[in-house]
């Protein structure tokens, strides 16, 4: 099964995205831990990204297609689930290309949305593992222990770009980018519209019942 999420920042892709690919055993391919992990390893991809993601601009698309591309064929051996890739059209017309390409196709397509309040209260309180990546929420999934992983016991920490005025700025960026993508994917067979404004358990379950219909 190859999947694609999409939706603003904070919506829950990464939370439900992580769950859905361990539990059916496909690859969870998030852009934003793609290119936090080139940022932490000084690549010359992560280089070039780092000052686009601290201000919460979108990274050039020459930069993000090539290492998607990458990791889909080496991990398309037993499916994917696209988290942040595509955000907008230029994007999407550059995966189907390489969908194409490689002989692919895509499954579904789920578009989350949550009212802005929620997508600002999820990611001003979100809280992330240092060692594994691992994320936390300090109201709607606290650590047992304040600061520590409840998995690896590592550091958990703020992200740069969940600071209030970055925030603003990639809804901005997710308004102006992002949102046209769905007018692109409306019509398609698999195009699923995914309410995410529950609690998580709620959001997981219509996921997968969505997903399996
Ligand atoms: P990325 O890391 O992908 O950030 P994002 O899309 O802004 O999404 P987030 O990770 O912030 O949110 P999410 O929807 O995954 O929510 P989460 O599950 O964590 O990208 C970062 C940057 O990288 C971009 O700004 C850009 O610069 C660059 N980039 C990435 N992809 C790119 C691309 N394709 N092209 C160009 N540039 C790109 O949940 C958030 C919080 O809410 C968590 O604390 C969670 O515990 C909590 N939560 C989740 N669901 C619920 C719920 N139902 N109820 C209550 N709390 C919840």
């Amino acid at each position: 099964m190859n999947l694609v999420l999409f939706g603003p920042p904070g919506v829950g892709k990464g939370t439900q995205g992580e769950r859905f690919s361990s539990e059916n055993s496909i690859n969870h391919l998030a852009m934003g831990d793609i290119l936090r992990a080139a940022v932490r390893d000084a690549t010359k991809a992560g280089q070039q990204a780092r000052t686009y993601m601290d201000s919460g601009k979108l990274v050039p698309d020459g930069v993000v297609v090539s290492m998607i591309e990458d990791r889909i064929v080496k991990d398309n051996t037993t499916g994917f689930l696209l988290d942040g890739f595509p955000r907008n059209v230029a994007q999407a017309i550059s995966l189907d290309d390489m969908l194409a390409h490689h002989h692919l196709t895509l499954d579904k397509v789920v578009f989350m949305d949550a009212p802005e309040e929620d997508l600002l209260e999820r990611l001003s309180g979100r809280l992330i593992c240092r060692a594994c990546g691992f994320g936390f929420h300090r109201h709607y999934s606290p650590p047992r222990e304040a600061g520590r992983c409840d998995r690896c016991d590592g550091e958990l920490y703020q992200r740069e770009d969940d600071r209030e005025e970055v925030i603003a700025n990639r809804l901005h960026v997710y308004r102006d980018q992002t949102e046209p993508l769905l007018a692109y994917y409306k019509g398609r067979p698999g195009f699923i519209r995914l309410d995410a404004s529950g609690e998580m358990q709620a959001v997981y379950t219509a996921l997968k019942e969505a997903v399996r219909d």
